[in-house]
């Protein structure tokens, strides 16, 4: 089905395209991420790209090689070490989150979508990408390359931001069990695609391994999803 031939697609592009970085594993690893390394680096890209936060990534863990230790810095070091990288509140909540983490749960990350998302400062999408790189359970793993992703793939036309539980349902869908391709995988394969090939402008459709099977490619101009409400 359409469905399974879309997974299929995307998951032998990401084996041969995947980024190598600092906090992945290869595609197809057996071994899994550290719970710390993928918190760390979800939280620092909501806030900035992959080559920006890269250098800051790297700083993070070598001065603070686990969650411990960054419950145990001082605060006028961890802010010192996330200037550059801006909006301030995100480090605070890092360190609460931290913090919580070596006291409440003996320094391990909880390993479930709902026991992550129960800690202070950790949000929805935070959440799923821990669960599903991390742990390797299945979430749903959304951020707004994603919805560009699904808007294209399935021409939404409601406007963004009503649109918002429709792409959700659509990436639920479409979002393989974890027998059939590892989560942390898919989650990272469907970021990768939407930052690298699905841009917001100019997207490279003749790289695109979902050409074939996208709808706003066959209707074009693909540019024109997701659909934004007029202002
Ligand atoms: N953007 C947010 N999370 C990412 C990840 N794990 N890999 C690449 N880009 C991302």
């Amino acid at each position: 089905d359409r469905l399974a031939a879309i997974r299929s697609a995307l998951m032998d592009w990401y084996g041969v395209h995947a980024r190598d970085l600092p906090w992945r594993m290869a595609p197809g690893s057996a071994e899994r991420a550290d719970p710390y390394r993928v918190w760390l680096s979800e939280v620092m890209l909501q806030q900035t790209t992959v080559p920006h936060a890269t250098p800051y990534f790297q700083a993070f863990v070598t001065r603070w090689p686990t969650v411990g230790a960054l419950a145990a810095a001082p605060d006028e070091a961890v802010m010192g070490a996330w200037a550059g990288l801006g909006y301030y509140a995100r480090a605070r909540n890092l360190l609460a989150c931290a913090q919580a983490v070596a006291r409440d749960h003996g320094g391990v990350f909880p390993d479930t979508e709902d026991g992550l998302r129960a800690l202070p400062g950790l949000g929805a999408y935070t959440a799923a990408a821990v669960a599903a790189i991390a742990f390797g359970r299945r979430a749903v793993v959304v951020d707004g390359n994603v919805e560009r992703v699904m808007a294209r793939l399935f021409t939404v036309d409601t406007p963004l931001p009503k649109g918002r539980p429709e792409l959700r349902a659509l990436a639920d869908a479409l979002t393989p069990e974890p027998e059939t391709f590892d989560p942390g995988d898919w989650a990272q394969a469907l970021m990768d695609l939407g930052s690298r090939i699905c841009r917001p402008r100019s997207p490279l459709c003749g790289q695109c391994p979902l050409a074939g099977d996208c709808q706003a490619r066959a209707s074009g101009p693909p540019e024109a999803w997701p659909k934004k409400l007029a202002k």
